[in-house]
C-alpha cells in the first residue's frame, strides 16, 4: 500500500488533518489500534475555541456542531462563594467558545471522512513506523502494522505522529533529537457524567478550601462535573453520593443557587500534567496534538491545540505538494511551538490559580484569592483570560 500522508492515530488531530489534506487534494491513509466504536464513544474534552469552530465550520464538517453545540459568550469563576462572570463577548470583540464533545467531532470528521472516499483503518495492531529520519534523506518512510492478523506495509512521503501521548511515535525518534519539558502535577481530576440539566447557563470554575470544582455540561441535559481529588485516587472509593455531596460544598453560593443532581453514567479520574517535546519534527515524521504536548485540562486547550497544529501541517504539505516549497514544512515545529508555549503557560496559570496544592501554606491560599480577586475585577486582567480562553490567534 502506498499514499502520500501515512497518518498514525484517528482522534482529533489525525482525523482533522486528514479532512483538511483531502480539501487540498492530497491522500492520506489513518491508522488507528482502537475500534471505531471505543473512539467515537471516548468521554474527553468539551469545549471548543472560536478558531475551532470556524475551521470546522468553514470546511463543511459543522453542520451538526452549528446545530446541537452551546455557544457561551462567557465563563463564571466562583470563590468565597461568589461569582464573577467573565464577559467574553464584551471582552474579546464578540468571540465565544462552543461546548461540544469531542468524541462528536471525531464522529463528524469520521463520517465525513468514509463519505469522501477516505481511507481509515480501524484496530490496526503492533504499528511502527521506519525510514523517516533525516539520516537516511533519500529513503521513503513506511509504517508497519497487521490488520485482521496480516502484516501490511503502508509507504508514504511523510508520516504525522497523530497517536497522543501514548502512542509509538515519539518513542521512535532516535536519542538525542527531542529535549522533553514536563511537569507533573500532585493532583488529578475526578469526573462525571450526569443526567442532569446543567445547573448553570455557562461553565462555573470553582476554587475552594477543598480543592478545585468544575460545573460544565454536553447538552441542556447532560451535566460534565469534577472535582480536584489525588493523581492515583481509585474511583472505587467515590460512589456517587460521595461525588455529590463534595460538589455540593465546592460548588455552593451564598446566594441560594442549587447544584441539581440526577444519575451518574460515567465517572473516571484523570492525571495532570504539562508536557512538551522540541522540535515537534525528525525528518519526515511530523509529530501533532497530544504526542507533542500534554496540557492540564484547566484552560479546556487540549483539543484546540491538536487541532492547531494540523491546520500548520496541512497548510505546509499543502505548499509542498502544490509548489515544491519546503519551507513551511520546515519551521512546522517553530511555528506550532509558538502557539504551544503560550497555551502552556495559559493552561498552567489557570491551574495554578484554581487548585489548592498540598505544600502551600497560607501565603499562597491568600495570593491565589487575590489573584481571583483581581481577575474578575480588572478589566485588563479579565481581558487577558478572556482572550485565551477563546484562542489566541491561529498562524
Ligand atoms: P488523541 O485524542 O489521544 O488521539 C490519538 C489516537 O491515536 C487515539 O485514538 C489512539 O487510540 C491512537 N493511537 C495510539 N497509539 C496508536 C498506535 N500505536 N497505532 C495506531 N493508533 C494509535 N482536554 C480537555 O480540554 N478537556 C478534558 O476534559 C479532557 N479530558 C481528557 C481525558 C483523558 C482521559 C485524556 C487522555 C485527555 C483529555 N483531554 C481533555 C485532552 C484532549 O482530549 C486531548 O488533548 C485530545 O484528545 C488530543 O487529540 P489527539 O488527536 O492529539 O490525541
Ligand atoms: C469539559 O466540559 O469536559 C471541560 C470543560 C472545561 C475544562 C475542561 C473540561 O476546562
Amino acid at each position: 500500500m502506498r499514499t502520500q500522508v501515512g497518518i498514525v492515530g484517528a482522534g482529533p488531530a489525525g482525523l482533522v488533518l486528514s479532512h483538511l489534506l483531502h480539501l487540498h487534494g492530497i491522500e492520506s491513509v489513518v491508522l488507528e489500534n482502537r475500534s471505531r466504536q471505543y473512539v467515537q464513544e471516548r468521554v474527553r474534552a468539551g469545549v471548543l475555541e472560536q478558531g475551532t469552530v470556524d475551521l470546522l465550520k468553514e470546511t463543511g464538517v459543522g453542520a451538526r456542531l452549528e446545530r446541537e453545540g452551546l455557544v457561551h459568550y462567557g465563563v463564571n469563576l466562583r470563590f468565597n462563594k461568589r461569582t464573577h462572570r467573565i464577559d467574553f463577548a464584551d471582552l474579546t470583540g464578540g468571540k465565544a467558545v462552543t461546548i461540544y464533545a469531542q468524541h462528536e467531532v471525531v464522529k463528524d470528521l469520521t463520517d465525513a471522512r468514509l463519505a469522501a472516499g477516505g481511507q481509515i483503518f480501524f484496530e490496526v495492531e503492533d504499528t511502527s513506523i521506519h525510514d523517516f529520519d533525516s539520516s537516511k534523506p533519500s529513503a521513503k518512510p513506511v509504517i508497519r502494522f497487521r490488520k485482521d492478523g496480516e502484516p501490511q506495509e503502508l509507504m508514504c512521503d511523510l508520516i504525522a505522529g497523530c497517536d497522543g501521548f501514548h502512542g509509538v511515535c515519539r518513542p521512535s525518534v532516535p536519542a538525542g533529537v527531542l529535549t522533553t519539558f514536563d511537569r507533573v502535577y500532585p493532583f488529578g481530576w475526578l469526573g462525571i457524567l450526569a443526567e442532569a440539566a446543567p445547573s448553570s447557563e455557562e461553565l462555573i470554575y470553582a476554587y475552594h478550601d477543598r480543592g478545585f470544582g468544575l460545573l460544565s455540561m454536553r447538552s441542556p441535559h447532560l451535566g460534565r462535573l469534577y472535582i480536584q481529588c489525588k493523581p492515583d485516587e481509585d474511583i472505587a472509593n467515590w460512589p456517587d453520593e460521595k461525588i455529590w455531596r463534595e460538589l455540593h460544598l465546592r460548588l455552593e453560593t451564598n446566594d441560594g443557587w442549587k447544584l441539581a443532581e440526577g444519575p451518574i453514567i460515567q465517572k473516571g479520574v484523570t492525571g495532570m500534567r504539562s508536557f512538551v517535546v522540541e522540535p515537534m519534527q525528525c525528518g519526515k515524521l511530523f509529530l501533532a496534538g497530544d504526542a507533542a504536548h500534554i496540557v492540564p485540562p484547566t484552560g479546556a486547550k487540549g483539543l484546540n491545540l491538536a487541532v492547531a497544529d494540523v491546520r500548520v501541517l496541512a497548510r505546509a504539505l499543502a505548499e509542498y505538494y502544490s509548489h515544491g516549497r519546503r519551507d513551511l514544512l520546515d519551521s512546522y515545529s517553530q511555528t506550532c511551538l509558538r502557539r504551544v508555549w503560550k497555551v502552556q503557560r495559559f493552561s498552567w496559570w489557570m491551574t495554578s490559580m484554581l487548585h489548592r496544592f498540598e505544600d502551600e501554606n497560607a501565603f499562597d491560599h491568600r495570593r491565589q484569592l487575590a489573584e481571583l480577586d483581581y481577575v474578575t475585577s480588572s478589566r485588563a486582567a479579565a481581558q487577558t483570560l478572556a482572550e485565551n480562553y477563546v484562542g489566541l490567534p491561529l498562524e
